[in-house]
């Protein structure tokens, strides 16, 4: 496994050698946030040894190297998700090889369904805690020590001090912000009624299908994570209304310029 991810981390320093200090995981409809990247090289995953192809509608494929806010920053457009068929490993696989790049910070955004029925829709709710249980841990299996310990500790997932800068950014920006627990499922069905009240009955106020492997990855190998979500949908209110990945897409976009300003703020204050 360590020889993958250094295989793929090696062919991307031999293409890019600048070390990228925060990764960025742009999420369903929110990928044109990498517009505001000072491109310098831009990578297909189809051309990195051992990484796996996004297929999904509103995601592309490739690795963004360059600045912003004269960081030095790698972006995925594009991520991979459980419902396409992917192993929990090789969901966070991008992640692993960030981590050998150099990242030490990483930033995720994703369309989220709401439980909380104070949320509106285009909503960004900021993830303070996460429920992992309904998704495959990407852990499982023989621990890679060179990453990170067996059993990691999952107190601060995420991290408390990125969580404060944000919230300091979107007062400042006069964004209004809503803060909770992101439950991540396998997809790629969205929620009957009562899988919603269930994950309401679990704590969460959001639900969506990334992320929180993601987490579970970056946080093993010692990363602070800060994510957000846009809330598409409020699936637990919606009694006659079916949901769409449509939807979720534009929703997602609409909510965009908030999610992005934020970004590139807290990426300037790291
Ligand atoms: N459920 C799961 N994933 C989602 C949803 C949802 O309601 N909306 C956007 N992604």
């Amino acid at each position: 496994m360590i020889e993958k991810i250094q295989e793929a981390a090696v062919y991307l320093q031999q293409q890019y050698s600048d070390k990228p200090n925060i990764g960025i995981v742009l999420g369903s409809g929110l990928g044109t946030f990498a517009k505001q990247i000072e491109v310098e090289k831009e990578i297909d995953y189809s051309q990195i040894p051992h990484f796996p192809i996004s297929t999904v509608k509103g995601h592309q494929g490739k690795l963004i190297f360059g600045k912003l806010e004269g960081k030095q920053v790698v972006a995925m457009s594009g991520r991979f998700h459980t419902y396409e068929g992917y192993a929990a490993d090789e969901v966070i696989f991008p992640i692993r090889v960030m981590k050998l790049l150099g990242v030490q910070y990483v930033l995720i955004s994703n369309a989220a369904g709401a439980m909380n029925s104070r949320f509106n829709i285009g909503d960004i709710m900021f993830i303070k805690d996460h429920v992992s249980f309904f998704v495959p841990n990407p852990l499982i299996g023989k621990n890679v020590d060179a990453l990170g310990p067996r059993f990691p500790d999952m107190s601060e997932p995420y991290s408390k001090q990125l969580l404060a800068k944000a919230r300091a950014i979107a007062d400042k920006q006069q964004i209004t912000v809503r803060e909770g627990v992101y439950i991540s499922v396998t997809g790629p069905t969205f929620e009957t009624k009562a899988e919603y009240n269930l994950l309401l009955a679990c704590g969460g106020d959001a639900v969506g299908m990334s992320t929180v492997q993601e987490c579970i990855a970056a946080r093993h190998m010692g990363m602070e994570v800060f994510a957000m979500s846009v809330i598409t949908d409020i699936g637990i209110m919606e009694v006659e209304k079916v949901i769409t990945h449509e939807e979720v897409l534009e929703a997602a976009n609409a909510a965009e310029p908030k999610l992005a300003s934020i970004f590139r703020d807290l990426v300037a204050a790291i």
